[in-house]
């Protein structure tokens, strides 16, 4: 695996590269690896002749300082992770080479997506996770790109992205499932800061999420939410909110019709950890 830090270098490596053929899977992330990243790599392995994952703790996307600055990092852990799925380029940018101008103003337009369940409890998150986004995309211009579902609104936050862009035919946007661990817990670098009491109560939200699934019904979904949430009260989490939505829009639904196709998510706090996770309900 080669290991870039400068926007140049990785410019010249992937033109001659692309001059030759090779397609580009892209995997962006912001490192502390775990299986759930890797299966993105694997993912890209399977379908791409060149494999490209970018490590970049993104200061714009973080509205909590301190989220930014207790955001784990294992950089030797994450190349020896990298290396073994078969990946080809690591890029590994410091804050300067991604943002040169510090003062540059970027905007958005993510309608409704960025005031509804993560837009609205975390102001300013996807402006951020957009100017990175479009910056890695500018820098790596994939033909695939890899994210994961386990970020449920962030995947239609970057369809749109692709089309605000004018990027959404050149690059190939794939989606893939949640990994768990054996519990049920969704992998994720945060889980890395949970005690050992946290860690045991963190699966109980994979739990509430499976009863939404098994007694939803048509009809008023304002119940349900509410018992997901005081359940998640109960259980010991802060819960932001439980949410059912129409799953290819994300709109949040008080009724719902036996038809659509439903997904349910949340977002919840045990102590400072903020966890975050989901279910395609029908
Ligand atoms: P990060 O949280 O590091 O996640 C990188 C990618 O891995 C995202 O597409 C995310 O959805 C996916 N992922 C995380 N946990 C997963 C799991 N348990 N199973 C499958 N995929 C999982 O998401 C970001 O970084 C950033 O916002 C980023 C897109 C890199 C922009 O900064």
């Amino acid at each position: 695996m080669i290991l870039l830090k400068k926007v140049a270098d990785l410019h010249k490596y992937l033109d001659t590269q692309r001059k030759i053929g090779m397609e580009i899977g892209f995997v962006p992330t912001m490192g502390a690896l775990h299986q759930g990243h890797i299966s993105l790599i694997q993912e890209a392995r399977l379908h791409n002749s060149l494999v490209v994952c970018s490590i970049f703790v993104n200061p714009a996307q973080f509205n909590n300082p301190e989220d930014f600055s207790k955001y784990p990092s294992t950089i030797d852990k994450d190349i020896a992770l990298l290396e073994n799925a078969g990946c080809d380029v690591l890029f590994y940018p410091s804050v300067n080479e991604v943002y040169p101008d510090p003062n540059e103003k970027t905007h958005y337009d993510l309608g409704y997506l960025e005031t509804i369940m993560e837009g609205k409890f975390r102001p300013g998150h996807f402006q951020g996770v957009c100017k990175v986004v479009h910056k890695l995309l500018q820098m790596v211009m994939p033909d695939n790109l890899y994210i994961g579902q386990k970020d449920y609104q962030q995947c239609l936050v970057i369809k749109r992205l692709l089309e605000l862009n004018g990027m959404k035919d050149q690059i190939s946007l794939h989606i893939s499932p949640t990994l768990r661990e054996k519990d049920g817990l969704a992998m994720s670098s945060r889980n890395a800061r949970l005690d050992e009491k946290q860690r045991q109560t963190a699966p109980g939200i994979y739990q509430i999420l499976n009863l939404v699934r098994k007694e939803i019904k048509p009809g008023n979904l304002e119940s349900l939410k509410g018992k997901g949430m005081d359940l998640l009260i109960e259980k010991g989490f802060r819960p932001e909110y439980v949410e059912i939505a129409d799953a290819s829009t994300l709109q949040p639904l008080n009724e719902w019709n036996g038809n659509q196709k439903l997904a349910v998510l949340t977002a919840a706090f045990l102590g400072e950890i903020r966890l975050i996770d989901n279910l395609l309900l029908n």
